[in-house]
């Protein structure tokens, strides 16, 4: 329609190797229309049996299987890479993508990678992030969308949803209320990232000062 500016969508794209619930809340927020102006434009897993791949393809996204197994790393990450830059992607998204990314990935996408941890980052990174807050014995548990840098589990964080430990949990019960929060907390995570409102300041990403000028 003539006059109207219509923004194009903020195209991400994301990777998985599981069963794929973070990536179905993100859908089901898009679809929803809680995470708007963002559009899956593609799903890629390293696992070609993955229930999360078989999940976007029953909802008709657009997917590609690259098996990892036995590959070289930087020569399977190539093709990740070349997958993405087609599909035109803005942010790599990853949800239980559970294979260490080469360092030509990461510096492909500069700041354009997002992943999600069960754990109160800097606590417990790495595997079993739940059993090991547990085992711990804290008090307070919950997860964390960070960007992605070199490092573990380590990039600046976006956002974190904080939960208490109860009495009544074990790892298991645990691990299922802090999926509850990643379902929420991934979206409002990429929301902000779309946004364009927020900017890094040192590792701290903060929302951007707009300075009114009155004119
Ligand atoms: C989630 O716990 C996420 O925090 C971790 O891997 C798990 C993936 O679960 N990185 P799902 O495949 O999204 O259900």
């Amino acid at each position: 329609m003539a006059g109207s500016k219509s923004k194009a969508p903020f195209r991400i794209g994301v990777l998985l190797s599981g069963r794929g619930s973070n990536f179905l809340a993100i859908a089901k927020s898009i679809r929803e229309g809680r995470l708007s102006g963002v559009e899956i434009a593609i799903v890629l897993s390293n696992v070609a049996d993955a229930p999360g791949i078989s999940a976007a393809r029953d909802l008709n996204l657009p997917t590609a299987v690259y098996v990892s197994k036995g590959r070289p790393r930087a020569e399977h990450d190539a093709d990740l890479i070349g997958s993405l830059r087609e599909h035109k992607i803005d942010l790599v998204c990853l949800a239980g993508y559970m294979r260490l990314l080469s360092p030509g990935f990461i510096s492909a996408f500069p700041n354009r990678i997002l992943n999600i941890h069960p754990s109160l980052l800097p606590a417990f990174p790495g595997l079993d992030a739940q059993q090991q807050a547990f085992d711990y014995g804290v008090k307070v548990a919950g997860c964390t969308v960070h960007f992605v840098d070199e490092h573990l589990d380590h990039g600046a964080i976006i956002l974190q949803r904080a939960i208490p430990v109860l009495e009544t949990d074990d790892a298991h019960s645990l691990a299922d209320r802090i999926l509850a929060e990643e379902h929420i907390a991934y979206s409002e995570a990429i929301a902000r990232v779309a946004s364009g409102d927020y900017e890094m300041r040192g590792r701290r990403y903060v929302k951007r000062q707009r300075f009114d000028t009155g004119n």
